[in-house]
Parts: structure tokens; C-alpha cells; sequence
């Protein structure tokens, strides 16, 4: 049962859709795009590559009209750095790939949307890894500061959002997605490898926050977290500590160094027993300690929560999302998407209080939402209650957060508003309100349809988020 609570947010509340570039825009090989490192994956499974996609390259005009429709005030998408620089670090631009964002752009502010924009989805130009190892090499630090600056001159008086990173703090747990490589964690060197990788984003990450700033722009820049903290599964103590090592390993720590401008002293201790501590040079020292570094907000993602045990079995980065799910601990409390995702909207008002208490920045939700099997009826309907049902309870924990908690949420933007290919099950996990007809095989007609969820969640923000509709 919802419980009868009734809130009305701000009007400058931020009711969005997210996105990104390579499981959106198709046109894959386009106007002059470069390929990216997930062009690699094409035709992993049965599932549909993002070479097409939902095909938002050539359909963006119609797309935004029916965001503008559905009320939303907010459009977050990314930036394909090898539509702009097909290489990485080409002496000239690509003028198409810039005057395709541009489009997006201006249809966006037409229909008074604001862009929130990440720089950096995954998809590392192939060229740089082939160049120089991709994000292994501090060259990718320096290209990556040279494609910022481009966006931000073009882009910086229209754009007020801006998201460096998605979910970097997975380098933690899967550098290879970061990098393209296939470095094993039995191989010697993998703690080596992750932690410089790790260093190189939180570099750029520092350096573009620190141009930005200096550009004096009309906007805010902040980072992107994969939100998904643990409890521990017993009382015992030992249950306990694993729990707070593992919420801190995989979440704290990379926060505690874009904020604090310092590695956090467990990660110290652990770079000096592991001897695996990355190059930092002193101007990098300075740049993490210059004011103008820091970040503005911190926008997250939250799906789900797990479970931590002394005795549970470790992620292993070298294994297959199913291998590592099957490890994964079950939470008797919860109920399971047909995915198999935990669903917990308690949780995510737990972890908006805890990351304002640590860190006192503004939260913005970037992504959240339930993937799941969609079906199109013979009249052209799709009746997908359960996504009503997931939305509705999170978004009315979110509003707890701000309302009860005093937690400065500044939006709320949930995953694939659009169908758009899922990056573990293709078209066959869809999370929007907005269904594209075509399946992983078949291209159909690509025709957009609203879903049950267009509808209702257009009444949420109509009514500011008042009126969830009935339990
Ligand atoms: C996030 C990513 O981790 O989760 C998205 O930023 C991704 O790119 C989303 O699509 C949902 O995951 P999945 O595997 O269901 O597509």
C-alpha cells in the first residue's frame, strides 16, 4: 500500500528521460562517425548491436516532440566523442557529428526542455585504444580535455547541465568495459592497471570540472554514480563490516576523491600493501586540490540493492553477468523483476540521505526504472502496469527524501524513456513510456507508441509530482 501522503515539488523540479548516444542514435557509421569501442559487441548473443538502434540520429525531431508532449522539462543524452572526433584527437573536428547535437540541442530548447548532457557514455573511440591504449594512457586525459573544451565552446551558453562521466565508479569493479581491454584480475598487474585507469577519469574528470569553471559558464557540471548500495545480510558484525567495505569500495571511494580532492586514506592504505599506486604527478595533486575542480552536483543511478556477507563469493570481472548474478545473495524482503533485479524504492530514499549527508551536494536521479519484457497488443497498446508500479513507488520515496528529509533532489530522469537497446538484453529488456516498435531481429517500422506509463507519468508531472494515482 502507497501510503496517502500527498506532495507537490517545486516548479523548477527537473521531470525528465535519459539516454545515451550508442544504445539510442544508431548511425552507427554516419556523417563521418569514428567507431567506438562497443561497435565491438555487435552481434554478442541473438541480440540486437547498437548499429540502428532506436535510430534517434534520424528520428530526434519527432522524439522530442513527444518528450515536449509528455511534459518533460528535462532530456538527458551523451555525446558520442567519435561523432565528433572520429579518432579522438583529429585536428579537425567532424562538423556534422556537431551539428547533429546542435539539432538536439535547439529542437530541445524549442520545446523547452533542458539538455542535461553527459560527455562520456562507455563508448571510447576504438582509435585511441589502438592509438595508445585508450584510458590506460594519460594521452586520453589530454584528448579527452581537448573534445570537452570543443563542447563547451559550442554548446556552453545552451546547455546547463553537463555529466562528465556515466557511472565511473564500475571501473572499480569492470575496468575492461572502460578500456576495451581484456586484462584478467589473475593477472599480476590488474590492481595496477585498475587503479591508473581509475586515476586517469578521476584526472579528467578534475581538469574538465576545472575548465569549466574557468569558462565561467551559465551552467552546472557534476559527476555520474552507479548507485547500488548493500545491507548486510545478518547483524553479525562481520556481516557488517563487509557491508560498509563493500558500500565503500564501491561507491565511496570514487566520491570521496572527486570530492574531497584526495584518495581516501583506506584506498591509500591499500595502494601501499598492494603496491599498485597510480602515477600522479604533482600538477595532477594541484589540479585535484583547485577549488575550481570541485562539482557542482552529483547525479546517480539506482536500479536496485544488494546484499553483503562475510561469506559470499566475489564479483569476478572476468565472468559473465549471468555467472555473476547467479553469486548474487538474495534479499527475501524484496520482490524481482523478471530480470532478476531486486526492486527496493525504500532504498533509494536511503541513499539520496546518505550521499547529502556525506558529500552536501544537490542530487539529481539520472536513471532509474524497470526493465522488462514489453508487449505490444493486436490494437497497438502496451499495457505495462508493473512499470507504473516501479515508478510510482520510487518516485514517491524520492519525494519523502525532499520533502521529509530535507534532501535537495534537483530531478528526477528516468532510464530509456524511449525504448532503447538494453546493454545486457538488446531490445528485449525495454524500461521507456515510449515504445519503439522493432524487436533484436527485426527492424519492423520503427514507429514510436506511447505506453499506459506515457500517460500516467504525464499526470505526475502535470501535477508536480502530486498525484501518483491510486494504490
Ligand atoms: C546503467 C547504464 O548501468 O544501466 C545504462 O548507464 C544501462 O547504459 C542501464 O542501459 C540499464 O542496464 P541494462 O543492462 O538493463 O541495459
Amino acid at each position: 500500500m502507497l501510503d496517502n501522503k500527498k506532495y507537490a515539488l517545486s516548479s523548477s523540479f527537473l521531470w525528465g528521460g535519459a539516454s545515451s548516444a550508442s544504445q539510442f542514435e544508431g548511425a552507427a557509421n554516419e556523417d563521418g562517425k569514428g567507431a567506438t569501442i562497443l561497435d565491438r559487441k555487435k552481434g554478442h548473443g541473438n541480440l540486437a548491436d547498437f548499429s540502428i538502434a532506436s535510430d534517434f540520429y534520424h528520428h530526434y525531431k519527432e522524439d522530442i516532440h513527444l518528450l515536449a508532449d509528455l511534459g518533460l522539462n528535462s532530456f538527458r543524452f551523451s555525446i558520442s566523442w567519435a561523432r565528433i572526433f572520429p579518432n579522438g584527437n583529429d585536428e579537425v573536428p567532424n562538423e556534422k557529428g556537431l551539428q547533429f547535437y546542435e539539432n538536439v540541442i535547439d529542437e530541445c530548447l524549442k520545446a523547452g526542455i533542458e539538455p542535461v548532457v553527459t560527455l562520456y557514455h562507455f563508448d571510447e573511440p576504438l582509435s585511441i585504444l589502438k592509438q595508445y591504449g585508450g584510458w590506460t594512457s594519460k594521452r586520453a586525459i589530454e584528448d579527452f580535455k581537448r573534445y570537452a573544451a570543443l563542447l563547451f565552446a559550442r554548446f556552453g551558453q545552451k546547455v546547463k547541465y553537463w555529466l562528465t562521466f556515466n557511472e565511473c565508479n564500475f571501473v572499480l569493479k569492470a575496468p575492461n568495459n572502460f578500456t576495451g581491454k581484456e586484462v584478467s584480475q589473475h593477472n599480476p598487474d590488474f590492481l595496477t592497471y585498475k587503479y591508473q585507469v581509475f586515476h586517469n577519469f578521476n584526472i579528467a574528470h578534475f581538469a574538465v570540472v576545472a575548465m569549466y569553471h574557468a569558462m565561467k559558464l551559465p551552467g552546472k557540471i557534476g559527476c555520474m554514480l552507479a548507485a547500488v548500495p548493500t545491507y548486510p545480510q545478518t547483524p553479525n558484525p562481520l556481516d557488517v563490516l563487509k557491508n560498509q567495505q563493500k558500500n565503500q569500495s564501491s561507491m565511496y571511494d570514487f566520491l570521496d576523491v572527486l570530492t574531497q580532492g584526495a584518495y581516501p586514506a583506506n584506498l591509500q592504505a591499500l595502494f601501499s600493501r598492494e603496491k599498485c599506486w597510480p602515477e600522479i604527478s604533482l600538477e595532477e595533486t594541484a589540479l585535484m586540490q583547485n577549488p575550481l575542480s570541485k562539482m557542482d552536483f552529483i547525479s546517480l543511478s539506482y536500479y536496485m540493492t544488494g546484499l553483503s556477507s562475510r561469506n559470499e563469493q566475489p564479483f569476478d570481472p572476468n565472468a559473465s553477468n549471468a555467472q555473476n548474478a547467479a553469486k548474487r545473495l538474495i534479499n527475501k524482503e524484496l520482490t524481482i523483476s523478471s530480470f532478476g533485479w531486486p526492486q527496493d524504492p525504500v532504498g533509494l530514499r536511503i541513499i539520496l540521505n546518505e550521499l547529502f549527508h556525506r558529500y552536501h551536494l544537490p542530487l539529481m536521479i539520472v536513471e532509474n526504472g524497470l526493465g522488462a519484457k514489453d508487449v505490444l497488443t493486436e490494437d497497438g497498446h502496451v499495457h505495462d502496469d508493473y512499470r507504473i508500479e516501479y515508478m510510482k513507488r520510487h518516485i514517491l520515496e524520492m519525494e519523502h527524501a525532499i520533502v521529509d528529509d530535507g534532501v535537495p533532489v534537483i530531478g528526477y530522469l528516468p532510464w530509456g524513456i524511449i525504448d532503447l537497446v538494453s546493454s545486457s538484453e538488446g531490445f528485449s529488456k525495454r524500461y521507456g513510456v515510449i515504445y519503439v516498435n522493432r524487436t533484436d531481429h527485426d527492424l519492423k517500422d520503427m514507429r514510436r507508441i506511447k505506453k499506459d506509463s506515457f500517460y500516467w507519468y504525464k499526470h505526475v508531472i502535470a501535477t508536480h509530482g502530486q498525484d501518483l494515482g491510486d494504490d
